[in-house]
């Protein structure tokens, strides 16, 4: 193998490796004269040292499971390649990048042919359960977890986070993603951004734009207002690429208002690349789309898997011959497009020609993945300080789910784990735990388990029914007991949505018979329950928790989920996660409800098309704007301890001073009026005045979390909210736009805000921030309600 310095001149081969080796890869370097070398002008010598199919062959990936060209390794269980070049004529010696999955860990094979070694990864919680902490530290520290798995793996690209907004509660793949709040997705996936990018690996944003359903995902058309995608959509993408430059970004595979996002130029050049300055490389989903040349032509840089388009049958690197010489693609696209990419490949440790260690630090990265877990997880209810449990008490633990734990989600999104610590053995490990109970269920478990492949055939799932316990079983814990643990869980994956039914939004009548049978034993008894969910994302929870004592919302913990659930129960950590969506009292109360997963215009038999007419009132902004009562609401979330919250101010106000580059910063002091130590959350909650666009009540702004307060000590938090975080989106103007006036903030512990006191702070004028003309426009024939729900023709 030709070294790389034989191959580039030496000024450049060091400026490389000074950008490849630097944690701080984006900075600017210079050369041996002085002069600033960047990676796009590195990147740019090298694809002007290509002929035309060479640069070609960047733009399209080798083929779903093949070595890219010029691959100096093969890390097995990966997504896909970048093809790498190696041409010692022209002086390239470009190695191919490796991409894996996310967004929960790196997803390897953790076994290879003829190799006794194993590649485990660590399974991390969910984007759900992360997202919960609410916490930008720890999901960096994740991230750099993450990145240094990557690294010693040899992966080079990650293909995560996923930042999708959490429209309805049945969208299959919501677990990949944060919140249904642009602002919280977009602060999680810059934190996790900054921890993995920290360690010389990129992350790919994902999927751009609007995948919340998955149902014929590969072709449904999102028709959304211009508002609702500026407003709630692009907005979290719009903060992470703007704030910390994501090496990557994946387009989706659905369409929005009649394009595929990954042929949308309007979504991937005017928008992405021009007005929010992405420098980073944009990439299709895997087989998306349905023209290889329209992708590159909008700005969608690199094609993947490549090879032939299992999906439209394009031989792709061919028709982009063919459209070249036809003239179609021009010199100049696939010029600006390979640079895109080659601009990015060499920061990774690939290009460098690193060996991958394959010594990643499983424990340390165990350990961090229990302790997101546990401060993520959200008490959903706590009556009589039923939680935490104490050493003595002997533990009843039901329901099947403390066997078929879900560390995480199926498909792309699951991880090669070395472990799953099960609800069972988490409990058995940390309290004593009723042994007939166990045997009993231990025994059903390993007689009825069947397994099976999710319907792409990534992963392994186990499942089996609850048994069926008679009325003695019961009874006979209630009286020999201390309390209840009941688990429940529910699995979802990527490739289908789930379903307001029983057994999945709803629980299954074998569930709610348990809940209400053991309940009623041990309340007879005078003893508690305690219910933990163990599920990808919202369920019912209205219909059967006055019956229960305490709820713990788990989501999907990762690989330590029973530890991690067992050291919350027991006080070891003191829960602070809050939902980053909204648990509604009833499916119907969902403002997509009604329109989720969409119609079948053409009486085919497939969904083809989802009309967003929701518009702008997603999650608490529909509920807290038309009254509706929920279940729990958008930031709720208990702890074993209290928290007052007093002087909240406005520390400084220079909006009306500065045009878009201004901001609000807010305070509050936070006391632990508790008796146990513990971290609390707090939100800003902004309402704007009503002057000009129709807006929600009020909108999510700022949030932080205090450090580990002890009983009777005080933190004062600080909250930056920027001038654009405060605009509304003027379709009809192309702008954003701050309107004048008095806002009132709310500083709150949750989104139920009636109890609060809002401050108050001033715009003297209208703050407006120009966008692309029409971008994004709604097909012709289509109306728009004041908040941007767009009217079903
Ligand atoms: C998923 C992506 C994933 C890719 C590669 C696709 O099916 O939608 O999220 O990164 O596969 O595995």
């Amino acid at each position: 193998m030709k070294s790389v310095t034989s191959l580039f001149p030496l000024s450049a081969v060091a400026a490389a490796l000074a950008l490849a080796c630097s944690p701080a890869v984006i900075a600017a370097h210079h050369s041996d004269h002085g002069q600033k070398v960047t990676p796009e002008m590195l990147a740019t010598q090298i694809v002007k040292k290509m002929s035309i199919t060479q640069r070609l062959t960047i733009l399209v990936g080798p083929g779903y499971g093949y070595d890219g060209n010029n691959a100096l390794k093969t890390v097995e269980g990966t997504a896909g390649y970048i093809n790498g070049l190696a041409d010692e004529d022209n002086g390239i010696n470009l190695p191919a990048a490796v991409l894996s999955d996310g967004p929960a860990g790196i997803r390897i094979d953790p076994t290879r042919d003829d190799d006794s070694g194993t590649y485990y990864a660590t399974a991390f919680p969910v984007g759900t359960l992360l997202a919960s902490s609410w916490d930008t530290a720890l999901v960096e520290k994740v991230g750099e977890a993450v990145g240094e798995e990557a690294r010693a793996y040899g992966v080079d690209f990650w293909l995560a986070p996923g930042m999708n907004i959490q429209r309805n509660p049945l969208n299959g793949r919501n677990f990949e993603y944060f919140s249904e709040d642009p602002l919280v997705a977009g602060k999680i996936a810059a934190a996790e951004t900054l921890g993995v990018q920290s360690q010389g690996v990129g992350v790919t944003i994902k999927h751009f734009v609007a995948n919340n359903s998955e149902t014929n995902r590969m072709n449904v058309d999102n028709i959304i207002s211009p508002r609702a995608l500026r407003e709630i959509y692009l907005r979290g993408f719009k903060d992470t690429v703007e704030t910390v430059q994501p090496w990557a970004l994946m387009t989706s595979y659905n369409k929005v208002n009649g394009t595929y996002t990954s042929q949308h130029h309007d979504l991937i050049t005017d928008i992405l690349r021009n007005e929010w300055g992405f420098k980073g490389l944009v990439m299709s989903d895997w087989y998306a789309g349905d023209s290889a040349l329209d992708q590159e032509n909008a700005g969608n840089d690199l094609l993947q898997p490549g090879g032939t388009n299992s999906v439209s049958g394009e031989e792709q690197l061919s028709v982009l011959e063919k459209a070249y010489s036809a003239g179609t693609l021009t010199e100049k696209t696939i010029t600006e497009n390979a640079i895109h990419i080659v601009t990015q490949m060499i920061k990774t440790p690939s290009f460098i020609q690193e060996t991958p260690s394959n010594s990643p630090d499983l424990d340390a990265h165990a350990t961090l993945s229990k302790q997101a877990a546990e401060e993520s997880m959200v008490l959903l209810k706590n009556d009589a300080s039923t939680l935490p449990l104490y050493s003595g008490q002997t533990v009843a633990s039901f329901g099947i789910a403390q066997y078929t734990t879900r560390k995480g989600g199926t498909g792309s999104g699951d991880v090669h784990s070395e472990h799953t610590i099960n609800i069972a053995d988490g409990l058995a490990a940390e309290f004593t735990v009723d042994s007939t109970l166990e045997d009993l269920y231990s025994t059903w478990y390993s007689e009825n388990r069947t397994e099976d492949t999710d319907s792409l055939g990534i992963s392994t799932i186990y499942y089996c029914d609850e048994p069926e316990l008679s009325d003695d079983q019961i009874t006979r814990a209630a009286k020999t007991d201390s309390v209840a643990v009941i688990s429940l869980s529910r699995l979802s994956g990527e490739g289908s949505d789930r379903t307001d039914t029983e057994g999945d939004y709803l629980l299954s009548t074998n569930e709610t018979d348990l809940i209400s049978r053991v309940s009623e034993a041990f309340h007879a008894q005078g003893k508690k329950v305690v219910v933990i969910l163990n599920v990808p994302g919202v369920i019912d929870t209205e219909s059967w928790k006055s019956d229960v004592d305490s709820i713990l919302l788990a989501y999907m913990p990762g690989q330590e989920a029973g530890t991690a659930i067992a050291e919350i129960l027991a006080g070891v950590t003191n829960p602070s996660g809050k939902l980053a969506q909204t648990f509604p009292k009833s499916y119907s109360d969902v403002p997509s409800a009604d329109s989720f997963d969409g119609v079948d215009t053409d009486d085919d038999g497939t969904i083809d098309t989802n009309y967003y007419d929701d518009g702008i009132m997603v999650g608490y902004r529909y509920y807290s704007s038309n009254d509706v009562d929920v279940s729990y609401p958008f930031a709720y979330g208990l702890s074993y301890t209290n928290f007052s919250y007093s002087h909240p101010r406005v520390v400084n106000n220079n909006v009306s001073q500065s045009k878009e580059n201004g901001s609000v910063e807010l305070s509050v002091t936070i006391t632990n009026t508790g008796n146990v130590a513990g971290k609390e959350i707090a939100e800003v909650y902004v309402a704007a005045p009503q002057n000009g666009l129709t807006k929600p009540n009020y909108e999510l702004k700022a949030f932080n979390k205090t450090h580990t307060l002890q009983p009777g000590r005080r933190q004062t938090l600080d909250f930056v909210i920027p001038t654009r975080w405060l605009a509304s989106f003027d379709a009809a103007n192309n702008q954003w736009i701050v309107a004048s006036g008095s806002y009132k903030a709310y500083i709150s512990p949750s989104s139920d805000i009636s109890q609060i006191t809002p401050v108050t702070f001033r715009v003297n004028r209208p703050i407006v921030i120009p966008t692309t003309a029409n971008a994004m426009a709604l097909p012709s024939g289509i109306s728009v309600t004041a908040t941007g729900g767009v009217v079903t023709p």
